[in-house]
């Protein structure tokens, strides 16, 4: 069996688990560990304020609080994303405007949010579909003008860049994961990061439960107590210790990806050229992170067949999200705007097994496979 992903472990996780609980002798949260996965991210990309999260989801939540966003509030999001995207906002009771993606890509279409924009609207929340880049400068143009925060969902999103520029370094507020389908992996884990120094502070309290013990536990205040709103959104030392295994192997692990990924690119291109699907598109202002490699079919029937026939053969492949705008949860409360891109990118990509484990063999495999069960 080609499973979709399989969780890689560089072989330090336990060892560092062992050394948090044995020999720090503090496994709550903000440790040794969390201070290096946070340091160590702060240096490499220049965020100005890491915070680890248990999620990618309670990083959103944060930045949905800092962003204070209020009953009756607007935020933008695009259609074709996880449902966290959207949630983190609904649950402070925003108002979700759905775009669209762009023809060319999954990612919002940057051109046609200003048309979403009224008085009423708080945020834009570009999300970096498979790690490649949103039009960043374009988005961050528009918010400027209209006075918007910008909140990246930078889930898939490590190690990758915009002109040069990290993504989740540009937004005012950034939201990563380190959930097992990551690239960089803790089980279930997250990160908010804070660029706009306006919100450090807050933070940080909104971190640990809306108290000031980060202060307190940095000598900076001889008690600490409740200051503002919050939650338990800092992970424990244990999961930080497994993100450090992770995070020292970075570069090996993006290495192998991205081999991995310009074989599939190579192998199937021949295939994309004869029409048969499309592969993924790179903007000139966009890096690859090998975080996926998708194929869009021409069609849901098309796709629908490709998932049951490589699944025949023992080789999972996987389609990505439902539209949101039309979803049970939300298609009332949206405003019946069409979302072509979105619906077609819904109906037609398909994912396909990437994970540093992967060998050359499976891959070949799946190519091979592909090639021979498609109508040519
Ligand atoms: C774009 C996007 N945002 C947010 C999330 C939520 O991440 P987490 O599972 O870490 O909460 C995901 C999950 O895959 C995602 O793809």
């Amino acid at each position: 069996m080609i499973d979709f992903n399989r969780p890689h472990m560089t072989g330090k996780e336990l060892e560092y688990i062992r050394q948090a609980v044995e020999e720090n002798k503090r496994i709550s949260g903000n440790g040794v560990f969390t201070k290096r996965c946070q340091h160590f991210l702060e240096d490499r990309y220049g965020f100005k304020k890491c915070l680890l999260t248990t999620s990618c989801t309670d990083a959103l939540e944060m930045a949905a609080i800092l962003c204070c966003i209020q009953p009756c509030d607007e935020v933008i999001v695009p259609s074709y994303t996880f449902v966290s995207s959207a949630l983190a906002f609904v649950r402070a009771g925003a108002k979700i405007v759905f775009a669209d993606s762009m023809e060319r890509n999954p990612n919002i279409d940057a051109e046609k949010i200003e048309e979403l924009i009224t008085p009423k609207t708080k945020a834009i929340v570009p999300v970096h579909y498979a790690g490649v880049a949103c039009d960043m400068d374009k988005i961050m143009e528009i918010a400027e003008r209209h006075n918007l925060l910008v909140v990246e969902d930078a889930a898939q999103a490590i190690d990758s860049y915009y002109k040069g520029r990290p993504l989740g370094s540009i937004g005012h507020l950034a939201a990563f994961s380190f959930h097992e389908t990551k690239n960089i992996i803790s089980g279930e884990g997250g990160m908010l990061v804070i660029n706009d120094e306006r919100f450090i502070r807050r933070a940080e309290i909104i971190w640990e439960k809306g108290t000031n013990r980060a202060e307190f536990f940095r000598g900076e205040v001889n008690k600490y107590g409740w200051c503002d709103t919050g939650s338990s959104f800092l992970p424990s030392e244990v999961i930080a210790a497994f993100l450090w295994a992770q995070l020292e192997q970075l570069d090996t692990i993006q290495g192998k990806r991205k081999s991995l990924w310009d074989q599939y690119y190579k192998l199937l291109k021949p295939l994309a050229d004869k029409g048969l699907f499309r592969l993924p598109d790179i903007p000139g202002y966009a890096t690859n992170n090998a975080h996926m490699f998708y194929l869009v079919c021409n069609s849901i029937e098309e796709r629908t067949e490709l998932i049951k026939k490589l699944k025949e053969n023992d080789i999972q492949a996987v389609f990505h999200y439902l539209s949101l705008h039309s979803s049970p949860y939300y298609l009332d409360k949206h405003d019946g705007r069409d979302l072509p891109n979105c619906d077609r990118y819904a109906d037609c990509l398909v994912r396909l097994p990437l994970f540093f484990d992967l060998t050359n063999d499976e891959l070949g495999l799946t190519c091979r496979l592909i090639s021979s069960l498609l109508p040519q």
